[in-house]
């Protein structure tokens, strides 16, 4: 099966997955500059969009600021994909409206996040959902009828390894009307690290019609042609494989991967540039030490090199330690 949501159709390539923290702009445009089919936005509470949505002045307030900017796309980003969590049905569809109206071609539903936060008693959303099925359907239902965009999801096998209703729950989602459903291969319990469990994954695609996109533990091409192999996914979709390695997208689309260590190093240039027109210096410098990391492993007085990154304080800093690492 072909991977189309709504007017958008994909190749065979792979998707950047939502991950909070990391998938912004600036790494979002380096991915699809790679090839990713698309990418999704970090998690976003209805709540944090309805704060400034209801109220126009809370746009000008931080805790506006701070949602509106997880809102911005990098130019020409298209599809802009969007990833809302939440548990209220109403509150959902109204968020979802807002951020319809504030440019999203596609809008995906978080069933799957395992974070303390998001899950906590009180709050009960994320993962937390996959316990009660038709509060799923009902969110679901609500926000595909408020928008006009495509509604997609995204979820996990199960709760635990005893409470795998994966199946379910797609089923549950498909007859909602979503447009297609992300599968992470992973119950609750695993968070982000451990097997994938392939034959539970197979079991969703074979249980619904709409497209399945897989996900989890997908490192290489060699792991992204083994999971559609062994599931008959629509397509796949990377995290943290993505982390330092955007090319990994090149590299599943039958492109090259990762360059040597010269090409990473002017990645990471890059990637601290778009940062800093994105968010400004200070935010740039501290949240692209982590991007550093990741990047640049594997030469000779590396592990010096991470350590010091944390006196980049400064953007002269930040490309002064850049400029030592030995090239030749
Ligand atoms: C740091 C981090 C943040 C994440 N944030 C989100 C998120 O905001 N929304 C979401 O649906 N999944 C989130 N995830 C889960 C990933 O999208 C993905 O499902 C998971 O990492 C498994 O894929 P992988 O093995 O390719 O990393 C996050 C994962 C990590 C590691």
């Amino acid at each position: 099966m072909s991977l189309r949501i709504g007017e958008f159709e994909f190749g065979d390539g792979a998707s950047l997955a939502p991950m909070a923290g990391v998938t912004n702009p600036p790494f979002r445009q380096l991915c699809a500059e790679s090839g990713a089919m698309f990418s999704v936005t970090e998690l976003i509470s209805c709540h944090a969009v309805l704060f400034f949505s209801r109220r126009p002045r809370n746009r000008d307030r931080k805790r506006g600021q701070k949602t509106l900017a997880l809102l911005d796309r990098y130019p020409g980003e298209r599809p802009f994909v969007v990833q809302l969590y939440g548990k209220e049905p109403e509150l959902m569809a109204e968020a979802a409206m807002v951020v319809e109206q504030e440019g999203a071609d596609i809008i995906d539903l978080n069933f799957g996040c395992p974070a303390r936060k998001v899950i906590r008693a009180g709050e009960g959303c994320g993962v937390a959902l996959m316990r009660h099925p038709p509060l799923i359907g009902d969110i679901a239902r609500r926000v595909v009828d408020a928008v006009k965009v495509p509604v997609t999801a995204k979820t996990r096998l199960g709760y635990s390894i005893d409470q795998r209703n994966g199946v379910e729950v797609a089923k549950i989602l498909e007859g909602s009307g979503v447009q297609a459903v992300t599968i992470h291969a992973r119950t609750r319990e695993q968070g982000h690290s451990g097997p994938v469990h392939l034959d539970d994954l197979a079991a969703i695609v074979e249980a619904v019609r709409i497209p399945v996109i897989g996900n989890g533990g997908i490192t290489c091409a060699a792991d992204a042609r083994r999971m559609r192999e062994a599931t008959g996914c629509a397509g796949v979709a990377v995290g943290q494989g993505a982390k330092g390695n955007p090319w990994i997208f090149s590299e599943i689309a039958g492109g090259s991967g990762a360059p040597d260590l010269a090409g990473r190093v002017a990645t990471c240039r890059r990637h601290l540039a778009l940062f800093v027109a994105w968010a400004g210096e200070p935010l740039a410098v501290v949240e692209m030490r982590k991007h550093a990391c990741w990047y640049l492993k594997g030469f000779d007085g590396a592990a010096a090199f991470r350590k010091r990154l944390g006196e980049a304080v400064d953007l002269a800093a930040f490309t002064g330690l850049l400029d030592t690492i030995p090239l030749s």
